[in-house]
């Protein structure tokens, strides 16, 4: 039988998670949505089911917006909630997506109690946390898609600064999902080479500011929304380790009790994601300086839980 895949939100990033778990052939998936975009939903998933022919994909994709149709998922992504738009924080949309981000824990509680959930909506680091506490949910089977995204642009930008293949830049980005987040040049390597070797420190710090402000740049641009292509990127490939127990290690928002002398919080951390789902936290040996910036990482994701008050 085929895996699940329930996708809780359809919107811009709904919709290319469902074009790749499809194309990925991860299993059937079901795009859930509130009315009236239940039948965007239904839509886009009629499409897709149109496009496999000539995407070469067996694989059921509908939309709904009835939790039944979820029960048993194997996975759930969540992108539910309002994007953010030109001149608003991540934290502004704090409010309205605790509600959403409630509502929905609570469907996915009833109707998917095993399901390895990987959530995405914005302010991330709080709404894992909340995602977590309502589902209450071992702390294996919830992560929030932050690393994996913040790791891929700060790889993007490695490439296209120094000309080079994006597959041989190798790194990670530590953190909490905002600005102050906490890209490791002393261990990112382009070929086995490192960084702080073959770029001067100008350029390192030009690549930290501006994966830092990676998200940003793309709501100015778009003018209202916010990025889509690669957050859905980064959560399928969460979704395809636990899938195939391909046991990567991705930076990931995990939660934390004791590692990083982080206690009940969730935030960005190397993880190995197995089909146990967040099977393994490593703790790097960080750096003076390095430290000092996750303290700042860490205070920061702190208040936004706080404001939180759940
Ligand atoms: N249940 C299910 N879906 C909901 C709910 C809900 N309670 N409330 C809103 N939605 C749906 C909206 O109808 C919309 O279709 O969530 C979808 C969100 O899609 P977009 O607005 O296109 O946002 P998107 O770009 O996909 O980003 C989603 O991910 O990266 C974050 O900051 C981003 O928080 C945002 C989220």
């Amino acid at each position: 039988m085929r895996k699940k895949i329930a996708l809780i939100g359809g919107g811009q990033i709904g919709q290319i998670l469902a074009m790749l778990a499809a194309q990925k052939e991860l299993g059937d998936i079901v795009v859930l949505d509130v009315p009236p975009y239940e039948n965007v939903c239904k839509g886009k998933a009629l499409d897709l089911m149109e496009m496999a022919p000539h995407g070469n994909y067996d694989a059921n994709i509908s939309g709904t917006s009835d939790y039944k149709d979820i029960d048993g998922a194997d996975v759930v992504i969540v992108t539910a909630g309002k994007p953010r738009e030109a001149g608003m924080t991540r934290e502004d949309l704090l409010s309205i997506n605790i509600k959403i981000i409630t509502d929905v824990a609570n469907g996915v509680k009833q109707h998917a109690p095993k399901a390895f959930c990987i959530v995405v909506t914005n302010p991330l680091d709080a709404m894992v946390y909340v995602f977590q506490k309502v589902t209450g949910f071992p702390k294996n089977q919830v992560v929030g898609m932050a690393g994996a995204l913040d790791t891929a642009r700060w790889r993007a930008f490695i490439a296209m600064e120094l000309g080079v293949s994006v597959a041989d830049v190798a790194g990670t980005v530590m953190g909490g999902h905002g600005p102050d987040m906490v890209p490791l040049p002393r261990l990112t390597t382009v070929g086995g080479v490192p960084l702080e070797e073959i770029a001067t420190k100008e350029q390192i710090d030009r690549l930290v500011t501006r994966t830092r402000e990676a998200g940003t740049e793309i709501v100015k641009l778009f003018g209202k929304g916010s990025a889509f292509f690669s957050p859905a990127w980064s959560a399928i490939i969460m979704a395809e380790s636990y899938l195939k127990d391909k046991r990567r290690i991705l930076p990931c928002a995990a939660l934390c009790e004791g590692e990083y002398g982080v206690n009940g919080l969730f935030l960005g951390v190397p993880c190995l994601i197995s089909g146990k789902g967040i099977e393994k936290i490593f703790e790097i040996k960080l750096a003076d300086d390095e430290n000092a910036m996750l303290q700042k990482t860490i205070a920061a994701v702190t208040k936004t839980v706080q404001e939180c008050k759940i």
